[in-house]
C-alpha cells in the first residue's frame, strides 16, 4: 500500500473494522473506475461486465431495477439504451435515491403488498428487463442474510415474471446456498437460457453470484 493511502488510514480515531473497510475501498480498482467514470457505485462495473457476456440490453427499451440505490445500475441502464425511441428505465427502492436524469424512482419495499400497483402504476404496461441487485442488510449472522437475500430473489422472480414482456431478460443477484437450486428450477420454468455467473468485478470473498435469465417465455396466466 503506497504511504499517500496508509495516511488516509490514520490509526486512532477508527474501529479496526471501519478502518478495513477503508483500507478495502481505498485499495479497490473498481472504486477508483467508479470515481473517474462517475458511477454511483462499483456494482455498476458487475452490470457492465454482465452485458458484455450476456447482452441483456440488446434491443431492449424498458428496464426496472430492483433495489437501485444509489444508482450505479440504473446509470448504466440509462446509458445502455437511451438511444433507443421511448426507453425506460424505473428503479425501486426501500431507501431513497438521488435523482437520476431518465430515471423513474419509486420507494418501496419489494416485500411490500402495494409494491406491484406501485410498479404498474408507472410501468404503465410490460418491461423488457428487469434487474434485482437487492441485498438484505447484514445481521452478521451468514444463515440469516442468506435466507433474507434468497427472499430476495424469490421476489425479484416473482415480478420478473408479472411484468417482463415476451423474451424479455432477467438478471438477479443471488447469495449461494439453501435455496439456490430451488430457484433455479424455477426460472427454467419461464426462460429459455439460465446462466449462472460472477463478474470479476464481484469480490472474491463475496459468495454472491448473478442468475441470468434470458428469452423470457410469456405464458398467459389468465
Ligand atoms: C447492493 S445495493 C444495490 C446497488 C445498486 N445496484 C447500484 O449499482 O447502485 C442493494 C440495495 O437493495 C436495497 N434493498 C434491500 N432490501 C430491499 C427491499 N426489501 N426492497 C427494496 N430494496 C431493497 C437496499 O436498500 C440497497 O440499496
Amino acid at each position: 500500500m503506497n504511504s499517500r493511502i496508509k495516511q488516509k488510514i490514520k490509526k486512532g480515531s477508527r474501529t479496526v473494522s471501519s478502518r478495513r473497510w477503508l483500507e478495502r475501498q481505498l485499495n479497490d480498482p473498481y472504486v477508483k473506475a467508479a470515481k473517474d467514470h462517475g458511477f454511483r457505485s462499483r456494482a455498476a462495473y458487475k452490470l457492465l461486465e454482465i452485458d458484455e457476456k450476456f447482452k441483456i440490453f440488446k434491443n431492449k427499451t424498458s428496464v426496472l431495477d430492483l433495489g437501485g440505490a444509489p444508482g450505479g445500475w440504473s446509470q448504466v441502464a440509462v446509458k445502455k439504451n437511451s438511444k433507443i425511441k421511448n426507453h425506460k428505465v424505473i428503479a425501486v427502492d426501500i431507501q431513497d435515491m438521488e435523482p437520476i436524469y431518465g430515471v423513474n424512482f419509486i420507494k418501496g419495499n419489494i416485500l411490500d403488498n402495494d409494491i406491484v400497483e406501485n410498479i404498474q402504476v408507472v410501468l404503465d404496461g410490460k418491461v423488457d428487463i428487469v434487474l434485482s441487485d437487492m441485498a438484505p442488510s447484514a445481521s452478521g449472522h451468514r444463515t440469516t442474510d442468506q435466507t433474507r437475500a434468497i427472499l430476495l430473489a424469490e421476489m425479484a422472480l416473482n415480478i420478473a415474471v408479472y411484468f417482463l414482456n415476451d423474451k424479455g431478460n432477467f438478471c438477479c443477484k443471488l447469495i449461494r446456498g439453501k435455496g439456490e437450486e430451488e430457484l433455479v428450477k424455477n426460472m427454467r420454468k419461464h426462460f429459455k437460457i439460465i446462466k449462472r455467473f460472477k463478474p470479476a468485478s464481484s469480490r472474491k470473498d463475496s459468495s454472491e453470484i448473478f442468475l441470468i435469465g434470458l428469452n423470457f417465455i410469456h405464458q398467459d396466466l389468465a
